[in-house]
């Protein structure tokens, strides 16, 4: 590998969103402190939504790192659950007995007297679901009825969900309309800018232990910002594969030319960029159609 060749001590753009790489970038930093602050009210739904790579699964370590001790917290990170395994999976989580064992009304029972439990000895229980946009309908409604266990002043217990975008079309359904309602904080991961992705590359090189010149220019972030659209995921494959060509070819400063054969290498990206250059494309035809017409039709 490049390693040695950079003078690396590790690899620096892996896909495991691993926090001690984590940088505050805006985007990021505000969904944390949005979610520390609606934990503090201690009430319903947060939502947490970001298209697919912009970094969801480590927002969630971060904050399962980061959350003052009094919280206890059930973490579901594949929830491609039905109800039932949804509910002896939170039970689980919560350190109820034998819970695989028991009917649907005696876990209920038992995770409402846990729940009484933890929130006696001073606790606040949040449970936390990645990949949120994957449960199915009736898992989202028993979700629901989980959030309307309470005491006369508080909620027993509080819901973070992390999701893609598709979890929003779904919740828009007529039949989500109480849980919608519930939602009391939601924040929208947006992608990075150039100057984010260059922070990004940066900080990233920094932590694997780089301290030569400058590998990546602005000029080259933005281009990486174009065809990445700023985020995270591609940002990382696009910036290895460019250090692997480099390494490969005995450069030690990343070009445009290694960009383009990263792209090229790379399936999703080069099919977006495809689908953009077709759309163009047709959207230049169309608009050469109209001019067209309208001098002809003015003409008559
Ligand atoms: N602020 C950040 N600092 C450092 N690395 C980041 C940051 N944001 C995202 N990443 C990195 O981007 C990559 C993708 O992040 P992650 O897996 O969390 O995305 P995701 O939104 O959960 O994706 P998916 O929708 O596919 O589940 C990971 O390698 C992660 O470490
Ligand atoms: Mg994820």
């Amino acid at each position: 590998m490049y390693l040695y060749h950079f003078g690396l001590a590790e690899l620096p753009f892996t896909l495991t969103p691993n926090t001690n790489f984590y940088l505050p970038l805006a985007p990021h930093n505000e969904a944390l402190a949005v979610l520390f602050t609606a934990l503090k009210t201690g009430e319903g739904f947060i939502k947490v939504v970001g298209e697919v790579g912009t970094g969801k699964t480590l927002l969630c370590r971060k904050l399962l790192n980061e959350i003052p001790e009094h919280f206890v917290t059930a973490y579901i990170p594949n929830p491609y659950l039905n109800p039932d395994e949804l509910r002896r999976a939170v039970a689980v989580e919560l350190g109820v007995k034998q819970a695989q064992r028991m009917s649907v009304q005696l876990l209920t029972q038992r995770i409402q007297t846990r729940l009484l439990e933890l929130h006696g000895q001073g606790h606040s229980v949040v449970l936390i679901l990645d990949e949120a946009q994957a449960l199915p309908e009736d898992s989202l409604e028993a979700l629901r009825l989980f959030t309307n266990l309470e005491t006369e002043t508080r909620k027993l217990l509080q819901v973070v969900l992390f999701a893609q975008p598709e979890l929003d079309q779904r919740l828009a359904k007529t039949e989500f309309r109480q849980l919608r309602q519930r939602i009391t904080f939601a924040y929208k991961l947006r992608e990075m800018n150039a100057s984010e992705v260059q922070q990004y590359i940066h900080h990233r090189l920094q932590v694997a232990g780089y301290k030569g010149a400058e590998l990546f220019s602005a000029r080259l972030c933005k281009d990486i910002t174009r065809v990445s659209k700023g985020v995270p995921r591609l940002v990382n494959i696009l910036s290895h594969k460019m250090l692997m060509l480099g390494y490969g070819q005995g450069h030690y400063k990343m070009t445009v030319k290694l960009l383009k054969a990263a792209v090229k290498d790379t399936e999703s990206i080069e099919q977006n960029s495809k689908r953009s250059v077709l759309f163009f494309s047709l959207l230049g035809l169309l608009s050469v159609l109209f001019f067209i017409y309208y001098t002809v039709v003015g003409k008559l």
